[in-house]
C-alpha cells in the first residue's frame, strides 16, 4: 500500500468541500488541497467569516474552522495540487446534456474529460485518480483511455468511488457512512490503489463497511441507490393522489406500511416532489445507458419514476390554482422555502422552480422567503428555464427576507421545503395578516390540519383529503 501524503479534490462544490473537509479532520497526517477553477467559489471557502462558506451544511464550518490552514487548503492552483498530489478526486459537476445526443437525459461530461486532460498534462509520478463525481456507468474506462493515451508515461490507477451524502447531513452521513464503495481494478496496481483508499476511510470507519467492488458495479451501484430511493419518493407521492380521492391519510398509509421491517420506514415522507442534483440526473442516466443497449422495458420502467415526479409538482400548481377559484391572475402567493430540501441553500431542480413557473404562467405574483437561499439564485433557477424574460421574472415574482413582512396581504402560502423555523411561526398572526380567505397549501405535510383549521385556514395538505 502507498503512503498518502497529499491528496487533491478538483471541484469545491457540495460534494468536495464537505467530503474533504471530513477526511481533513480525520486524517490530520494528510494535506487536502481543494481546487476550482471558479476564483470567487475559492474565495469563498476561503473567507475568515465562515458564514460565507458557499455551501451551508449543518457542522460543516466547525470543521472548515478547526482544520482549513492547517492541512486543509482551497486555492485555484490546479496544476500545482495535482503535481503534488498522489491521489486525485475529481468531483466536477457533471450536469444533464442540454445539447446533441443524449439532451435531456445522458450526462455531459466535458468537465470531467477537461480534469483528466489536464491530469494528463501536469502529471509526473504516478497518481490515483478517483472518480467522486456520480458518472454514468463506464466513465472510468473513458478517463482512463484519456490519461494512458496523453499522459507523461506515468502510471494511473483510476478509482470509481461514488458519494453517498444527502445534502443537509453530508457531515454525519460522511462521518457515520453505511458504506464506502471502492471500485477498481482486479490486477495487482488495482488492487493496490483500492487499498491505499481505503485506508484514508479505515481512518474513522470500520473495515466492514468499505466495500470493495468492480468498477462498473460501483459506478452503476450509485446510480441504482439514487433510482431506488427516488422510486420510493414517487411510489408513495402517486398514493398521496389517491389518498387526497379518498379517505385514506397518506401519512397512516406510510407508517402502515413502513412498520413492515422489509420495506423500512425511510423514504416514505410524501412531498411536493424529490429534487436535488442526484435523483433525476442518476435516473436518466440510468434510462439512458438502458435505452442505448436496446433495454426498453428496463428505461420505460425507470423514466416513470421521473414522470411520477413531474406529475406531482404540476399536480401542486394546480390544485392552488383551481382552489384559488380558477384564477390566480394579480394574487399574491408566498411562497416559504426555495431550497429541494431542509438544511440546505442548494436549489436544483427544486420543486419550487417547476411550481413558481407554473403560477408565473398563470401571471400570479409570487413573494419568495427561504432562510438560506439567495436573490440571485432564486432568479437564476427561474431564468434558466428560459419560459419568459428576466425582466417578466424580476416584475412577477420578489424575493424577501422577512416571512412576516411577505404574508402581509396575501391571497395564499405555498410551503415548498421543510424548515424547520416554519412550525414554529406565529400561524394566529399570520393568519390576521392575510386577505381572507386564507390558504395555506402544505407540500411538506409541515403543519397540523386540525391546528391551522381551528385558526381559520383553508389549509390543504399533500396526502390528505
Ligand atoms: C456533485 C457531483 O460531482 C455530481 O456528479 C453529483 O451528481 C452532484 O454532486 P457538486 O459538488 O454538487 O457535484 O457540484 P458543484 O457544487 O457544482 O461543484 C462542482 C465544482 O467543480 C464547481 O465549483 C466548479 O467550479 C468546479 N469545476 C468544474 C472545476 O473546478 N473545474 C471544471 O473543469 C469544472
Ligand atoms: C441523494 C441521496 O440520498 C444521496 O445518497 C446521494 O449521494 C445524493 O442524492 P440528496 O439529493 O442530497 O441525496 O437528498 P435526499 O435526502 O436524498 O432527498 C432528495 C429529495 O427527495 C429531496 O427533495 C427530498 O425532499 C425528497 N424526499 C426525500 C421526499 O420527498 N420524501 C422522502 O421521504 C425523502
Amino acid at each position: 500500500m502507498k503512503k498518502v501524503n497529499k491528496i487533491c479534490c478538483i471541484g469545491a462544490g457540495y460534494v468536495g468541500g464537505p467530503t474533504m473537509s471530513v477526511i481533513a479532520s480525520q486524517c490530520p497526517e494528510i494535506t487536502v488541497t481543494v481546487v476550482d477553477i471558479n476564483q470567487a467559489r475559492i474565495d469563498q471557502w476561503n473567507d475568515t467569516d465562515l458564514d460565507n462558506l458557499p455551501v451551508y451544511e449543518p457542522g460543516l464550518k466547525e470543521i472548515v474552522e478547526k482544520t482549513r490552514g492547517k492541512n486543509l487548503f482551497f486555492s485555484t492552483e490546479v496544476d500545482k495540487a495535482i503535481d503534488e498530489a498522489e491521489i486525485i478526486f475529481i468531483s466536477v459537476n457533471t450536469p444533464t446534456k442540454t445539447y446533441g445526443k443524449g439532451k435531456g437525459q445522458a450526462a455531459d461530461l466535458k468537465y470531467v474529460e477537461l480534469c483528466a486532460r489536464n491530469i494528463a498534462r501536469v502529471a509526473k509520478t504516478d497518481k490515483i485518480v478517483v472518480e467522486k463525481s456520480t458518472l454514468p456507468v463506464r466513465t472510468a474506462s473513458a478517463i482512463k483511455s484519456i490519461l494512458e493515451n496523453t499522459g507523461n508515461g506515468v502510471n494511473f490507477e483510476i478509482l470509481s468511488n461514488p458519494e453517498f451524502l444527502a445534502e443537509g447531513t453530508a457531515i454525519d452521513d460522511l462521518l457515520k457512512a453505511d458504506r464506502v464503495l471502492i471500485g477498481g481494478d482486479d490486477t495487482p496496481s488495482g488492487q493496490e490503489a483500492k487499498d491505499t483508499l481505503s485506508a484514508i476511510y479505515e481512518h474513522w470507519l470500520p473495515k466492514e463497511r468499505i466495500l470493495q467492488t468492480n468498477v462498473w458495479s460501483s459506478e452503476l451501484s450509485k446510480l441504482v441507490a439514487n433510482a431506488f430511493l427516488a422510486q420510493r419518493v414517487s411510489s408513495i407521492n402517486a398514493i398521496s393522489a389517491l389518498c387526497e380521492r379518498t379517505d385514506a391519510n397518506v401519512a397512516e398509509v406510510s407508517r402502515a406500511i413502513g412498520t413492515d421491517s422489509r420495506i423500512g420506514a425511510k423514504f416514505l415522507n410524501a412531498s411536493v416532489g424529490f429534487g436535488g442534483s442526484c435523483f433525476q440526473k442518476d435516473i436518466l442516466n440510468l434510462v439512458y445507458i438502458s435505452r442505448s443497449f436496446g433495454l426498453t422495458e428496463v428505461a420505460d420502467y425507470w423514466e416513470q419514476v421521473i414522470i411520477m415526479n413531474d406529475y406531482q409538482k404540476r399536480r401542486f400548481a394546480e390544485n392552488i390554482i383551481s382552489t384559488l377559484y380558477n384564477t390566480v391572475s394579480g394574487k399574491k402567493i408566498v411562497f416559504f422555502g426555495w431550497a429541494f430540501k431542509k438544511d440546505t441553500n442548494d436549489t436544483r431542480e427544486s420543486a419550487a422552480i417547476n411550481v413558481a413557473d407554473a403560477l408565473l404562467e398563470e401571471k400570479a405574483e409570487i413573494v419568495v422567503y427561504d432562510p438560506k437561499v439567495s436573490e440571485k439564485q432564486i432568479y437564476a433557477d427561474l431564468d434558466y428555464l428560459d419560459t419568459r424574460s428576466p425582466e417578466e421574472n424580476r416584475e412577477l415574482l420578489t424575493v424577501v427576507k422577512d416571512p412576516m413582512e411577505a404574508v402581509q396581504d396575501a391571497h395564499a402560502i405555498a410551503i415548498l421545503t421543510e424548515w424547520d423555523e416554519f412550525k414554529t411561526y406565529s400561524w394566529e398572526s399570520i393568519f390576521e395578516k392575510m386577505l381572507k380567505p386564507a390558504f395555506v397549501f402544505d407540500g411538506r405535510r409541515l403543519l397540523s390540519k386540525e391546528k391551522m383549521e381551528e385558526i381559520g385556514f383553508q389549509y390543504y395538505k399533500i396526502g390528505q383529503s
